[in-house]
């Protein structure tokens, strides 16, 4: 079959392009709002595209009613906002948040997540989260109803039991992240594989130097 995304209405849009584009990450995304209070919001229209500088982006679209979600109100007005990742511990109070609630709930409080400071941004993060990064708005970017977010990374919390005993790499057998798929649909990384590039075609590589301070793992 064949989809032409010029003609295609938005919804058909975002059903295919969300049931072949996965599993996409889960950012529980926690900011301050205007009253104090914990917002926080999953969003798997999310990723990494940068470690120097060290840039995540995050995709909003509005409320059914066109209404701006709290999340994107909230980064617009103080510039920061923490992105929380999530595993099977966390799924529960993730979709939790994934209401749509006023802004004054205290969405932390609600689904029953542990709230701890951050060190350098104005939002509280998830305290029993894998891994937390404390983000900095770089730049956003506006299509009608839509928005899309670019944070740096200004500090990253890892949970001790994340990570070896060197403090590392993560230890895949302790953090596995969930991710999306197609509408309610998941997935655990619970059967991860290795799969390296076959040395002997090292010479081949066009361009190819492994400095010594650049890590592929
Ligand atoms: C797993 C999951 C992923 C989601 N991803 C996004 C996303 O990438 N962008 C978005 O705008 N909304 C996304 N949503 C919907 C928001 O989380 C939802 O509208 C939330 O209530 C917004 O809360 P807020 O008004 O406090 O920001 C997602 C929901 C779930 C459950």
């Amino acid at each position: 079959m064949q989809f032409d995304f010029t003609k295609l209405p938005p919804a058909d849009r975002y059903r295919l392009l969300t049931n072949f584009i996965g599993p996409r990450p889960i950012a529980l995304v926690t900011t301050r709002s205007p009253g104090g209070h914990d917002n926080a919001a999953p969003m798997s229209f999310f990723n990494v595209f940068a470690h120097e500088p060290p840039i995540v982006i995050i995709g909003f679209s509005a409320r059914p009613n066109g209404s701006e979600k709290d999340t994107l109100t909230n980064i617009r007005r103080t510039k920061e906002f923490c992105v929380n990742m999530v595993d099977m511990e966390l799924a529960e109070q993730m979709i939790l948040c994934g209401v749509n609630f006023n802004s004054d709930v205290d969405e932390l409080e609600f689904a029953g997540l542990v709230a701890a400071p951050c060190r350098k941004i104005d939002a509280a993060r998830i305290a029993t989260t894998p891994c937390a990064m404390e983000t900095r708005v770089e730049q956003i970017i506006d299509y009608p109803g839509r928005a899309i977010v670019m944070g740096r990374v200004l500090e990253m919390h890892v949970r001790d039991d994340c990570l070896d005993a060197a403090g590392r790499y993560v230890d895949p057998a302790a953090y596995q992240p969930i991710a999306r798929l197609h509408a309610d649909n998941y997935i655990v990384s619970d059967r991860q594989f290795e799969l390296k590039k076959p040395a002997h075609l090292e010479p081949l590589e066009v361009g190819h130097v492994q400095p010594a301070h650049m890590e592929t793992r």
